[in-house]
């Protein structure tokens, strides 16, 4: 197996750093913000939790999920139908394990669901999506694969918004694939970490278009800042309580259950919702100026983005560079500008393509509780509160 690509140029990265290199850390995808307060004062007080839980998770977390889900997507969910597990990594990879079923990806797609199904011993198909259609895929075009693919079960993974593109579906969009993927038995894996830093649209979800046939991922690693923590959670069908025990036993059999003050703190994070709506507010206000200074910035004949709806990361195309390939693009670009972003060969488009993904996180993430920038952030200038993304806009219209 490859070590995963947005790994492996997080050691070129560091690399770099340690060579004392000036490096522009557009590459690895880790939210630069702090975990809102009151998770870390939480915490504290659960350090001393010793005891293992069970593999589902707290039921009280699972309820203030529950509720949060109500509140904020009007989706009526059990506790029951909740699984708390150390990552949505985890929990992508054990369900896959138990559907086993040929995975489905629209192209680009993360760099990790493909090689947990080829662990799993699992096909991986492609659907390639077009530029001109912000890289979507499009329900004619999941149509046109599954009428061709009719003996075959799949798993499709829907990443919303998506991580490289920051894309999201219309509802009409979401509609229409669930009604093809109903049509065609095709269970659908909705990965919605990203969920709460949608930008201007509310976070919608396609399990409201297809709840017996999509499982949704969520948890803290992004909108929260806490991807060490290991916390996420999944939502499984309502019905279909014979594959959520499946996936209980494999959870049960390998990690145990998910790490136990970890799990106390993260109640807050569906229960203040005062103060983490707050955060995820001054966390957006940060990552839509950033995205208008790209989009303003960045030379678009040399460097064209998708413009992203959500997350922090826009998906570029490079224009009138020779190289050969995009991962050839991105190591000369590194090595010249001290740039670094991962080839969009590493999400699944063509080697040839000069794609890339631009995680856009290397910035203070403790801005959001800068209250004067927070107040003047519309007018404040760029390069003083983002120096190091400024410099990097700089070197890529330079490049
Ligand atoms: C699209 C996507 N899904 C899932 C994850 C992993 O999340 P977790 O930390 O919950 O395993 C990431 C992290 O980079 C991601 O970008």
């Amino acid at each position: 197996m490859k070590v995963s690509a947005t790994l492996a140029m997080n050691n070129l990265m560091k690399e770099r750093v340690s060579k004392g290199l000036e490096t522009y850390k557009l590459g690895f995808g880790q939210s630069p913000f702090p975990v809102p307060k009151i998770l870390v004062e939480k915490l504290k007080e659960s350090a001393s939790i010793k005891d293992y839980l069970s593999t589902q998770g707290l039921e009280s977390l699972r309820n203030e999920i529950a509720t949060y889900y109500k509140s904020k997507l009007n989706l009526d969910l059990s506790a029951d139908q909740i699984i708390v597990g150390p990552g949505s990594k985890e929990l992508l990879f054990l369900t896959q394990m138990v559907l086993k079923r040929d995975l489905l990806l629209p192209a680009p797609s993360w760099v990790t669901y493909a090689p947990q199904a080829e662990l799993l011993n699992h096909p991986v198909h492609w659907i390639q999506t077009k530029k001109e259609e912000a890289y979507m895929l499009t329900s004619a075009r999941l149509e046109a694969f599954l009428n061709q693919n009719e003996d075959r079960k799949f798993v499709l993974v829907l990443n919303y918004p998506n991580n490289p593109t920051g894309k999201i579906f219309s509802r009409d969009e979401l509609q229409a694939i669930a009604a093809i993927a109903k049509k065609y038995d095709v269970k659908i894996l909705s990965d919605e970490i990203y969920g709460a830093f949608t930008f201007e649209s509310a976070h919608d979800t396609i399990y409201k278009y297809y709840p017996e046939g999509t499982f949704v991922y969520n948890g803290l690693s992004k909108w929260c800042g806490a991807g060490g923590w290991r916390v996420a959670f999944m939502i499984c069908p309502k019905d279909d309580t014979a594959l959520r025990a499946k996936i209980l036993q494999a959870g049960s059999e390998t990690y145990s259950c998910t790490c136990a003050p970890m799990q106390y703190a993260s109640i807050e994070a569906f229960k203040s919702t005062v103060e983490i709506d707050a955060y995820t507010e001054n966390c957006k206000k940060i990552l839509m100026k950033i995205r208008s200074y790209l989009k303003d910035n960045l030379d678009s004949k040399k460097v064209e983005m998708t413009i992203p709806d959500g997350g922090f990361y826009s998906f570029i195309e490079f224009h009138g560079q020779k190289d050969d390939t995009g991962k050839e693009l991105c190591l000369r670009l590194l090595n010249e500008t001290g740039v670094a972003v991962i080839p969009g060969s590493a999400f699944g488009r063509p080697e040839k393509e000069h794609c890339a993904r631009l995680a856009f996180v290397d910035l203070d993430g403790t801005l959001i509780y800068d209250e004067d920038f927070l107040a003047k952030i519309e007018n404040a200038d760029f390069a003083t509160y983002f120096p190091q993304l400024a410099e990097a806009v700089k070197r890529l219209n330079a490049f």
